[in-house]
């Protein structure tokens, strides 16, 4: 077997689980009161599945441009075709999360509009920020085990707070909230690699 397959088993068996399970938990509380929500560039589904646990009376459906989801038999799961457009109407969901995914992508602005467009009023997002080149690093040491040997699109494309700020601007998205200092890992890991790195923002149309 080769390293990145060990890396890759490594990740999903000893990390991936207890992650979602922490950050559905820290989503449901973050959560606006919603009865429908879509877990956009949901991957393998552990997140969308753990906050389904959270969040009992909100139909959480699922999409992502990989064909990996390991909860069909729980969740609705639609397969995106497309890059940019999430396969729904308008106004689909109460709320729409981006967990994790906008930094997989080249210009975040595409595919946050279509959240925004299949969202009746709540966007939510959970992802990585960075003050300073050591941050952006540790980011990237982050980002390597759960995503490149599972092929994922990794360009490492970090945005600083105010690079945030400028972009839900553009989106003309209101900010609600933004927590940063989000944590999913264990107590001793948290000086190095938690910081303030970590956010979850609600925002509203
Ligand atoms: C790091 S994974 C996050 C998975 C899940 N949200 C989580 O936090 O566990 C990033 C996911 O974003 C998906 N993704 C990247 N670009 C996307 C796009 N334009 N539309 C939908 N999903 C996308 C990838 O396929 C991948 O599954």
């Amino acid at each position: 077997m080769g390293f990145s397959q060990t890396l890759d088993r490594f990740y999903n068996r000893h990390w991936s689980g207890k992650r979602a399970k922490r950050l559905a938990q820290i989503l449901a509380d973050h959560l606006p009161p919603c009865t429908t929500l879509l877990d956009a560039g949901c991957g393998k589904g552990d997140l969308a599945f753990h906050l389904s646990l959270c969040a009992p009376h909100t139909a959480i459906s699922a999409c992502d441009t990989v064909d990996r989801f390991q909860y069909k038999n729980h969740l609705n799961f639609v397969h995106q075709t497309q890059n940019d457009r999430l396969p729904f109407a308008d106004n689909s969901f109460d709320v729409v999360t981006l967990n994790f995914v906008l930094h997989h992508t080249d210009d975040y602005l595409p595919l946050l509009a279509e959240a925004k467009r299949v969202s009746r009023r709540h966007v939510v997002i959970m992802d990585h920020t960075h003050h300073n080149i050591v941050e952006y690093l540790i980011l990237c040491a982050i980002d390597i085990p759960g995503n490149i040997p599972a092929g994922i699109y990794t360009p490492f494309n970090y945005k600083t707070p105010a690079q945030w700020t400028d972009i839900f601007a553009k989106a003309a998205l209101a900010v609600r909230s933004f927590q940063k200092g989000i944590c999913w890992m264990p107590a001793f890991l948290k000086p190095i690699f938690v910081r303030k790195m970590h956010f979850v923002a609600v925002l509203e149309k």
